[in-house]
């Protein structure tokens, strides 16, 4: 049984199974699309919510130093991903690179943590786009009933002037829903909507960058790093550090890229351009998007759900609020929908392995998409969605999130010497420096999360165990190999 715990998956067979059959998976994605795919799973609420309160309550305008600390983490880690991405093309992402790597045991691990930052990030992202959606109706006169807005532990005000709680978050299902349909249609339908969202809401921020370099005002900058209020995550250097732990969910997502690499036309030149391009671009989009907020609003001001909409309103521009507003719900649709693509590619994985059951690797025969796992992640996407706060969900999706960028981090590093020989399309720079240091900046950036989420991430990979024990292992296709 240890054997089979640590066997790990050959990446000849993986290569042979990643061949397009015609059948599978339909490779339709170019560089572009790819690339799109990545700045559709990034920018989203972490730009236009966690900016401002990360602003008001950790950095001040020094905000932009902690966008620049999390870029360096995801940096390593997506000069990692690019690596194991174009040479192993394989849709399960860092799953399938654990399982060439450090074994089943813990590709099933990280499988199971993947979850918490696709699905879980899923709905974290459609509980905001329901709050965003709310608002901007409020502003508009219209007023949707508040119990059918937020889930039963969400407090909302009632008509009647008090407070009561929510029954169930129905913006957020439904807009899962669509979602869903969408992404069981196709996946180059899928691309496409994508693409169109990508252009909108780069729009609305270069338009917000635009607009708002005239209204800053160098004051507002002064002190840039204010001074350490006496607690580690209050301003100062340390404040900075926590900043850069809350602004990481911002940078989020350029790893799915990595999921679609069975439907990539060409995944071994492409992935790298995807995973990094999409990355560069949005860390510019967010040092600038941050410089221009904190110049035109004192950050004091910015602990508010829609800090974007709070630059607005500092210009005087007040139409723009609108653009802004729709630019936050189309950020927020994309955001889902790459994420709700990239878990089902990874469950489609597992089954395939033997670790999930056989149902979950079937392709529709005519949209070519695995339809029953994005489905399932639907539904599942949904219900999170439609119950739960954001707040409990976010530093989950975070600290999920780093885990896996830390086994990636360290199986890049693995390979380089159990396997030397194999083609790397790309090859990470100065490996030897650029792994160990994407592990150790993204383990700080883990180690500055609560102490809950470390519970809550605890109590997960208990779960994922207990299913492993009594399901994957006894099912898994290595183990039958092996007669285990
Ligand atoms: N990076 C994604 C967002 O900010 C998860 O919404």
């Amino acid at each position: 049984m240890a054997n089979q715990l640590f066997a790990t998956k050959s990446l000849d067979v993986l290569m042979r199974e990643s061949v397009d059959t015609g059948h599978g998976l339909k490779r339709a994605l170019s560089a572009v699309d790819l690339t799109m795919l990545g700045v559709g799973a990034i920018i989203g609420a972490g730009i236009f919510v966690l900016t401002g309160q990360a602003a008001a309550q950790h950095a001040g305008p020094a905000v932009v130093l902690s966008f620049v600390a999390a870029a360096i983490a995801c940096v390593f880690a997506g000069l990692c991903y690019a690596e194991m991405a174009s040479m192993i093309p394989i849709a399960g992402s860092a799953y399938t690179y654990s399982y060439t790597t450090m074994g089943e045991l813990l590709a099933w691990i990280i499988g199971w943590d993947l979850i918490l930052e696709y699905s879980l990030g899923a709905s974290t992202v459609a509980v905001g786009w329901s709050g965003t959606l709310v608002s901007m109706l409020n502003d508009m006169g219209i007023h949707l009933p508040p119990q059918f807005t937020a889930g039963p532990w969400t407090e909302v005000p009632l008509a009647d002037g008090t407070t009561g709680f929510g029954m169930i978050n129905l913006p957020a299902i439904l807009i899962v829903a669509l979602i869903t349909v969408i992404l069981v249609i196709g996946i180059r339908e899928s691309a496409n909507v994508n693409t169109t969202i990508v252009f909108i809401k780069i729009g609305v921020v270069i338009s917000f960058i635009v607009a708002g370099v005239r209204y800053i005002n160098p004051a507002n900058w002064t002190p840039f790093i204010p001074p350490n209020a006496g607690k580690f995550e209050q301003f100062g250097w340390t404040g900075v550090l926590t900043g850069a732990g809350v602004v990481f969910f911002a940078y989020i997502g350029f790893d799915a890229v990595s999921t679609a690499a069975q439907e990539a036309k060409n995944p071994q030149k492409d992935m790298p351009k995807g995973i990094l391009g999409s990355l560069a671009l949005c860390t510019v989009l967010y040092i600038l998007v941050s410089a221009v907020l904190t110049g035109i609003v004192p950050y004091q001001k910015l602990n508010v759900p829609a800090p974007i909409t709070e630059g607005i309103n500092a210009t005087g521009i007040y139409w723009m609020r609108y653009v802004v507003n729709i630019g936050a719900l189309a950020g927020l649709s994309s955001v889902m929908l790459v994420m709700m693509l990239g878990q089902p590619r990874i469950f489609w994985s597992m089954a395939g392995d033997g670790l999930l059951p056989p149902v979950f690797s079937k392709v529709h025969p005519r949209f070519r998409t695995p339809y029953i796992t994005t489905i399932l992640t639907g539904v599942a996407v949904a219900t999170a969605a439609g119950l739960f706060p954001i707040g409990v969900l976010g530093h989950l999706v975070s600290i999920g999130t780093l885990f896996a960028f830390i086994l990636v981090c360290a199986g890049v590093w693995v390979l380089r010497h159990t396997r030397p020989e194999i083609k790397r399309p790309f090859r990470a720079p100065a490996i030897a420096f650029v792994a160990p240091a994407g592990v150790v900046t993204c383990f700080l950036l883990m180690y500055g999360l609560p102490v809950e989420t470390w519970e809550r991430l605890a109590i997960w990979m208990a779960i994922g165990l207990v299913i492993y024990f009594a399901y994957g292992r006894r099912r898994s296709k290595i183990g039958a190999g092996m007669g285990g």
